[in-house]
């Protein structure tokens, strides 16, 4: 199936091929081999993202922190929506298989969950930018529910980002936010990144304090902020990530390059 996604579109095809290159590698941390058949299936020349096996370990220990906090909120919630922002071709769904009594929703560009329905079994998918108002009163709102969003924030504008946030949690009415967050000096950094410069998308919302995002929102309180650095799951990373990761410890915007970041609603 040919492929020829742009921009922040393009940028999907660069987390799926991480995820494919981890379950492919010796020691998979996340294994979805569900991403690796699907790179099979789709006629895209990934090369063209200069994807290295170590920044598909980056790419693989964020997902499976994303899915370690889904579990975890499901354990909790049995009976929960999951609205899956920005999912791209993100195979969480079959990773965490919740099971009839959860809703679960892949919100995507049209043209990106269009493509989701060519690639995967049937499942709930909602196809809008998430910032244009009004796809959120499709999903029902009477139970606790799960925003999760991987690799999406940094796409948005401060504005638009906020606005989202105030519509979901207004309509949800309860549940958790979870979401990772790049600060200024990541948003810089970010612009050198290889699979960043191939795809030619632009990298805006910068966030250097978590509790900005309660600032603007009251309604939401932040429960843990983890740096992305030094999160679990670090210690499988390269030498020399790690080594990195531990130099640029003294320096505060250094360690807070990326925050994972769950708040309750
Ligand atoms: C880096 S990819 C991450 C995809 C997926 N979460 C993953 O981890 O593989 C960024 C995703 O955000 C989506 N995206 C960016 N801006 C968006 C918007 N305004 N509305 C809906 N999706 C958006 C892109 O289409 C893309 O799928």
């Amino acid at each position: 199936m040919k492929v020829t996604f742009t921009k922040e579109r393009e940028t999907l095809l660069a987390t799926l091929y991480g995820r494919a290159l981890d379950a492919r590698s010796r020691d998979p941390i996340l294994g979805d081999t569900m991403a690796s058949s699907t790179v099979d299936r789709i006629d895209y020349d990934f090369g063209r993202l200069k994807m290295t096996p170590s920044l598909a370990r980056n790419v693989a220990v964020r997902a499976k922190h994303f899915d370690n906090w889904a579990r975890a909120f499901l354990a909790n919630h049995p009976r929960a929506t999951v609205v899956h922002l920005g999912a791209g071709l993100d195979t969480r769904l079959w990773r965490i298989d919740p099971g009839p009594d959860v809703l679960w929703f892949d919100v995507d560009y049209p043209d990106v969950v269009e493509l989701r329905h060519e690639l995967y079994p049937e499942h709930q998918t909602i196809g809008s930018s998430v910032t244009e108002p009004g796809w959120e009163t499709q999903i029902p709102a009477d139970r606790p529910t799960l925003l999760l969003a991987e690799g999406l924030s940094m796409y948005l504008t401060p504005d638009g980002g906020h606005a989202l946030f105030r519509r979901l949690t207004d309509h949800f009415g309860q549940g958790e936010l979870a979401f990772d967050s790049f600060n200024s000096l990541a948003i810089k950094l970010q612009k050198r990144n290889p699979p960043v410069r191939a795809s030619g998308a632009t990298l805006i919302w910068a966030i250097d304090d978590p509790h900005e995002i309660e600032q603007a929102n009251p309604r939401l309180h932040l429960v843990e902020a983890l740096q992305a650095l030094y999160a679990p799951g670090t210690q499988r990373l390269t030498f020399g990530y790690r080594l990195v990761a531990q130099l640029v410890r003294p320096f505060k915007r250094m360690r807070n390059l990326s925050f994972y970041l769950r708040y309750r609603f």
